[in-house]
């Protein structure tokens, strides 16, 4: 059996991480968990029932001595919480996005060989149903080689969604959730890119970030991908896959006040989501989309 502890108890812990370690019970099984915030506090231990809470990740590690640690806390913690974990000799599980710059990256990755220990990022979006399936398709006879991506994802962010650490943030939407997108690009092609550009436009929202990210991916291959993280509307975000002649699609549309509907929820999954997917003929139809504040 494996024993985790968590660093920070927020909203990630409450929805995604606690549910999929109840899924996992049999092979993970959570010790602890520490947050500075009384109410986070209060919550895993009425709601989450853990064994043991800590104000203090040190204390908590030096007490408890997990296995593994979840790095749970916002971004701009994640190179010292995990350096601290390895330090105790953890291995880590942490939050994307992992880093706030290639510098702190390089200090954990140096880190984690020294300590020889994983660390392991929480990027959950191809291990779910919809993604697995469309990759299932990919290079089979019915739709041949992938040639072209595109990934459209969209969120509003609201001031209730920004009031706290995320409405700091100058770079909001590729960084905090466009790190998503951008694994589902590097697990479709299965390769990094060698190339990208991406306009990153700032012109003052909910928060502090960014409105639009336009990035466009080149393969060492010669197969391009792009990704549009769009803050201005709600609603689906898709996922194109393009080969000679045919189309894969991924759709999805989130419901927030309903259950799933037909997704299945992964470990690490979110349950918010109703998945379709589908696959078509290229139509030759054009899209053309006019943004507008609402
Ligand atoms: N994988 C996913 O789908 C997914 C979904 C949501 C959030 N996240 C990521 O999870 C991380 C946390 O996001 P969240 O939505 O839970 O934020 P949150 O603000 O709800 O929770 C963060 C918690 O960390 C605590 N914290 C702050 N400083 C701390 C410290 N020094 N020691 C211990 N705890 C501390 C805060 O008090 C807060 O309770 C972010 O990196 C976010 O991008 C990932």
């Amino acid at each position: 059996m494996i024993s985790l502890g968590m660093i920070g108890l927020g909203a990630v812990v409450r929805n995604i991480h606690l549910p999929a370690y109840s899924q996992l019970s049999g092979r993970v099984r959570v010790v602890a968990g520490c947050d500075p915030d009384p109410a986070a506090r209060a919550y895993a231990r009425e709601k989450g029932r853990l064994p043991a809470i800590f104000e203090d990740p040190r204390e908590m590690l030096e007490k408890t001595r997990p296995d593994v640690v979840a790095v749970c806390t916002p971004p701009r913690f994640h190179r010292d919480h995990v350096l601290l974990a390895l330090e105790h000799g953890c291995h880590v599980f942490c939050e994307k996005p992992l880093a706030e710059d290639l510098a702190q990256a390089d200090d954990m990755i140096q880190a984690a060989d020294g300590a020889a220990r994983l660390v392991v990022i929480n990027n959950q979006f191809p291990y779910m149903d919809i993604h697995l399936a469309a990759k299932k398709r990919l290079g089979s006879p019915e739709f041949g080689r992938l040639l072209y991506l595109h990934a459209w994802h969209t969120m509003r962010p609201t001031h209730a969604t920004e009031a706290g650490w995320r409405g700091e943030l100058s770079r909001r939407l590729c960084f905090e959730f466009g790190v998503h997108v951008f694994e589902l690009v590097r697990f479709f092609l299965e390769m990094n890119p060698v190339r990208l550009v991406a306009h990153m436009p700032n012109p003052g929202g909910a928060g502090k970030g960014d409105l639009i990210n336009a990035i466009a991916l080149e393969f060492a291959d010669g197969r391009g991908a792009s990704m549009v993280c769009d803050g201005l509307s709600g609603g689906a975000g898709a996922v194109s896959g393009y080969a000679a002649g045919r189309r894969i699609l991924c759709h999805s549309h989130v419901h927030r006040w309903t259950p799933p509907v037909r997704h299945r929820r992964s470990p690490c999954g979110s349950g918010v989501r109703s998945w379709t997917s589908h696959l078509s003929r290229v139509d030759a139809r054009c899209w053309s989309t006019v943004f507008v504040r609402n």
